[in-house]
């Protein structure tokens, strides 16, 4: 009898024969998926036609003398190499699913990761400093968890968003480098790359400059990837925001592949196509091939899902002969300076620019995918500077800060921020790898006049600074060095690193896609009791609105 064992290190083969070890083989007879074995016996060479050169101990096998069964276990509900599980399933027996190779793997790489992120940091002069966990509201943007308090009846604490206030009180303490791989919570809607639960690097110095913080930054990111054999190339190159949503419709772009973005506004001003002719900007996307009627269908609809009212295109055939439903409206002028090679589909956004970005940037990942363009085994990274100040935003009718508040503006644009805030830019940068966000900073404002007219712009009132942020900035007031810093998302460098499609499994336990645990049903009631005591009623739904 052959049976695979397993255990952290790999798979390991047992041979059981019934003339060598008659108790044992009995035994073997009970043995199921998954039971907890001990085995004993002597380690011997297997015969040739059994050796299989795909694990690390195919050439061996254990001849059993003694096995002993330690742990039972009933037919499982999924198989470890089963694919396609149900998520549900998977995560009310995380227990078993994380038996998977690929979760194990991720695991492992994730430990591998945070000690060679603090080796770096420790190396570079920071220090590791916890802060609390039950705080005050820290925005970043998204919605807080608040923790009620039964000793301060009807107060409440919130989860940190992040350690951002007080890693920059930390640096006003005069610990003028520090670092916290920290857990940080937020209640917003859950995607494939968002959880509520996150883990980050947390980063802040005193006296810094732009260039030293991602510089030491880069040298840790080349440490992790050196740590699974990779040497990756810095510094890593950098892109202004207002350039990379032009060429590449968003600010984080994947440069794994090109296909970028060409503005031909000016070379459409006064086109016969009246959508052309009326559109603050218009934009191209040559595609490396004939788009058959269907695939230029199938992206009109993406293209209209993302806000767009079309998707115009030219075809300019083998023989360079341009074919187009609106060939009729178009000069040679135009023509020329779409400049579609042959054999290839040029295909137009023409809307605001925010529109005609967001439109062509998603119809770029998806042709990038679909037609296979993606370099899978490359690893781009790239520095987006200069974002934007503040974002306005239509619903709240007000600014909002595209990074979070306490974002220094650039020299330049301190005089724009009574002017023209939407003009004014930060010092603020986001690290991109292989198109997903893995980290994001800025220098910080350390002086209180500045910080409290940022504030006035988003319509903090002078109140609400006080009880918000009054003791930010007080701090402010009695000694702030200027300094700045930046912080990482771990789940997302993992996610990036170990090429995981799903940010949930870059963690042993993860909430589902609706912030449920399923194992554990996790948000659950809590006895009346508990709630009098922290004087709390809960009220349904309905009859609270
Ligand atoms: P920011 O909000 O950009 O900046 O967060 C930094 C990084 O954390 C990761 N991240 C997330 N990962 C998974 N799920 C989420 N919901 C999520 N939200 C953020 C991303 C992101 O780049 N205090 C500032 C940093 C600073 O200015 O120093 C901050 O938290 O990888
Ligand atoms: P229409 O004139 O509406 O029939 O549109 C002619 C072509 O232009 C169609 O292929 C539309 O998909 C496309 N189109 C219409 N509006 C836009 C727009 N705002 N941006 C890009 N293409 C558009």
């Amino acid at each position: 009898m052959f049976v695979d064992l397993r255990d952290s290190t790999g798979i390991g083969q047992l041979v059981i024969n019934p003339e060598r070890a008659a108790e044992a083989a009995a035994a073997a007879h009970e043995i199921r998926n998954e039971f907890v074995l001990r085995a004993e016996g002597e380690v011997v060479a297997r015969a040739p036609e059994n050796v299989n050169p795909g694990i690390p101990t195919g050439e061996v096998e254990l001849q059993v003398d003694r096995l002993e069964i330690l742990s039972p276990c009933p037919p499982l509900p999924f198989q470890l190499d089963e694919e396609g599980v149900d998520e549900t399933l998977r995560l009310r027996y995380r227990w078993i699913d994380l038996r998977r190779p690929r979760l194990q793997r991720n695991l492992r790489l994730r430990s591998q990761m945070v000690s060679t992120i603090r080796a770096t940091m420790e190396q570079a002069g920071f220090l590791e400093i916890e802060t609390p966990i039950l705080f005050k509201p820290t925005p970043e943007g998204a919605r807080d968890f608040i923790v009620p308090s039964r000793l301060q009846p009807g107060r409440f604490f919130a989860l940190p968003q992040s350690p951002q206030i007080l890693k920059q009180l930390l640096v006003i303490s005069g610990f003028e480098r520090y670092f916290q791989i920290a857990r940080c919570f937020r209640d917003e809607d859950l995607r494939a790359d968002r959880v509520q639960e996150l883990t980050q690097l947390d980063v802040e110095m005193a006296f810094p400059d732009v260039e030293l913080i991602l510089g030491l930054m880069e040298t840790m990111i080349a440490a992790v990837w050196q740590a699974i054999g990779v040497e990756l190339e810095t510094p890593f190159p950098r892109m202004t925001y207002a350039d990379a949503m032009l060429r590449y419709g968003t600010d984080k772009p994947d440069l794994r592949f090109g296909l970028e973005i060409r503005d031909v506004t000016e070379a459409t001003r006064g086109s016969e196509f009246q959508v052309f002719a009326g559109a603050p900007a218009v934009r191209c996307l040559t595609v490396p091939q004939e788009l058959s009627r269907a695939d230029l269908a199938d992206l009109e609809e993406l293209a209209k899902q993302w806000g767009a009212k079309g998707l115009a295109y030219v075809i300019y055939g083998e023989d360079g002969e341009p074919r187009s439903p609106i060939l009729k409206f178009l000069s040679e002028a135009e023509l020329a300076a779409f400049a579609g090679e042959p054999g290839t589909t040029v295909l137009f956004g023409a809307d605001t620019p925010a529109m005609v970005a967001r439109v062509l940037g998603a119809v770029r990942q998806h042709l990038g995918e679909q037609l296979e363009l993606i370099e899978r085994d490359a690893w781009r990274f790239v520095w987006i500077t200069d974002f934007p100040m503040f974002e306005w935003s239509e619903d709240e009718r007000r600014w909002t800060a595209q990074h979070h508040p306490f974002t220094r503006p650039t020299p330049e644009s301190e005089a724009l921020l009574d002017s023209d805030p939407g003009a004014a830019l930060a010092v603020a940068y986001d690290l991109v790898g292989n198109g997903e966000e893995l980290g994001g900073g800025s220098l910080r404002i350390h002086e209180s006049e500045l910080q409290a007219k940022v504030f006035d712009i988003l319509q903090i009132s002078p109140e609400q600074q006080r009880e918000r942020f009054g003791f930010l900035l007080e701090a402010l007031r009695m000694g702030a060095p200027p300094h700045g810093g930046i912080a990482f998302g771990i789940d997302r460098m993992l996610m990036v690193l170990a090429q995981e499609p799903n940010l949930r499994d870059t963690v042993a336990f993860p909430k589902n896609q609706a912030g449920v645990d399923p194992m554990s049903g996790a948000p659950s009631p809590v006895e009346e009791e508990q709630l009098a005591e922290l004087g709390i009623t809960v009220v349904a739904r309905d009859e609270a609105e």
